[in-house]
């Protein structure tokens, strides 16, 4: 079975590759490399003894989408590809709603084309919006995102949901991701942010090395057991094999899906600073700051509904979290850059 995966040389999108590879996938890459780099996937290649097929371009270029269908038999896409900033989001909106749907309204139409009616979307949980219940189940109601980025994501379950309803010939599963952190145990690859980290895992790793001086806690004053937010962290590996396992599903002709990859447990920044600090032996030092704007207090997944219909469950704890992520950084302290 032949798989596209767009946007395959990022950063959850490198680990599927590996674990795609792993269980005897054929794997073709979509990446304009706008966010990533070509060495992610030599890497990928690397850990698993395997090789992918790459092309470096776009999914907004139309002739070359249908070039790649007709040059490979795809069975399946499972769609990365897109802009993730939620703060530059606000600041450049057309930039993310051009990239991220009218990328994916050509993937569509290069999709449609050649027949291949697959596809397993990367959602977010950020569709909830501040979320109607906690944990938060499938069919908690999607709310008012905050950003540009969170409508894209918004809107883009819409768009592939509609087109299973116009045609039920089309299989498509939306995972909603909780919040990946950690990086594959061999510290090959890992996450490679461009500048200072927005989120919280990459600027603690950049403090331990000491590239920044302290990481600042953005509030101290939710209605939360400590006082900071509470999130799902979910090991960025254990999200990679919930897509093996959404490919297993589609192949029965799932109609429409859609499903949490989260471990339905939720830890607080704090929990995050702590657990890293034992599970490195490395201190961070920390000082609170004003609450985020857009932050939701809490925000965790009832994992259940992929345990019971995908096989699926998160296996790695947040120590293991902190120990990947830790190393990727250490033996990677500019990334993927020279
Ligand atoms: P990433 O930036 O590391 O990977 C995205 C990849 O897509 C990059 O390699 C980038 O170069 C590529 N890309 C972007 N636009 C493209 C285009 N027009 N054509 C071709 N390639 C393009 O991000 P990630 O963290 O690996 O996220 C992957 C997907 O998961 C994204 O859709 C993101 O929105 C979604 N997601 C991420 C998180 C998270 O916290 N990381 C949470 C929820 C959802
Ligand atoms: N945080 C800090 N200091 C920092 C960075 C983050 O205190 O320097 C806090 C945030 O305020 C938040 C928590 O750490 O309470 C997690 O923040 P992240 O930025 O790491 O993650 P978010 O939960 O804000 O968002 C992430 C992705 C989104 C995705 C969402 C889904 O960035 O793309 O998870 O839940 F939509």
């Amino acid at each position: 079975m032949t798989i596209l995966v767009t946007g395959g040389a990022g950063f959850i999108g490198s680990h599927t590759c590996v674990e795609l590879l792993n269980n005897d996938y054929q794997v073709v890459v979509i990446d304009n490399l706008y966010n990533s780099s070509e060495k992610s996937l030599d890497r990928v290649r690397e850990i698993t003894g395997k090789d992918l097929k790459f092309y470096k371009g776009d999914i907004l270029d139309h002739d070359l989408l249908d070039r790649i269908f007709k040059e490979n038999d795809i069975d399946c896409v499972i769609h990365f590809a897109g802009l993730k900033a939620v703060g530059e989001s606000i600041h450049k909106p057309w930039e993310y709603y051009n990239n991220n749907i009218g990328g994916s309204l050509t993937l569509l139409d290069a999709m449609k084309k050649a027949g291949c009616k697959n596809l397993i979307f990367s959602s977010s949980a950020t569709v909830y919006g501040n979320p109607a219940e906690i944990p938060i189940t499938e069919n908690c109601p999607k709310g008012t995102c905050t950003n540009p980025y969170g409508w894209t994501k918004w809107m883009l379950e819409q768009i592939f949901t509609d087109m299973h309803t116009a045609d039920p010939e089309w299989n498509v599963i939306l995972l909603r991701y909780f919040n990946p952190i950690g990086a594959h145990p061999s510290g090959l690859i890992g996450e490679d942010p461009n500048g200072i980290p927005n989120n919280l895992m990459p600027y603690i790793t950049q403090v331990a090395i000491g590239k920044l001086p302290e990481l600042g806690i953005f509030g101290n004053d939710y209605d939360t057991p400590d006082g900071t937010c509470v999130r799902d962290y979910i090991h960025v590996v254990d999200l990679a094999t919930g897509h093996v396992a959404a490919l297993k599903k589609i192949k029965e002709n799932v109609g429409l899906g859609i499903y949490n990859l989260g471990t339905g447990i939720g830890y607080s920044v704090l929990d995050v600073v702590n657990n890293f600090m034992e599970a490195t032996g490395v201190k961070i030092p920390y000082s609170f700051k004003p609450r985020r704007e857009g932050d939701v207090p809490q925000c965790y997944s009832s994992a259940e509904k992929a345990k019971k219909e995908l096989g699926w469950e998160a296996k790695h704890s947040l120590k293991d979290m902190c120990r990947d992520s830790w190393n990727w950084q250490q033996k990677n302290p500019n990334g993927f850059k020279d």
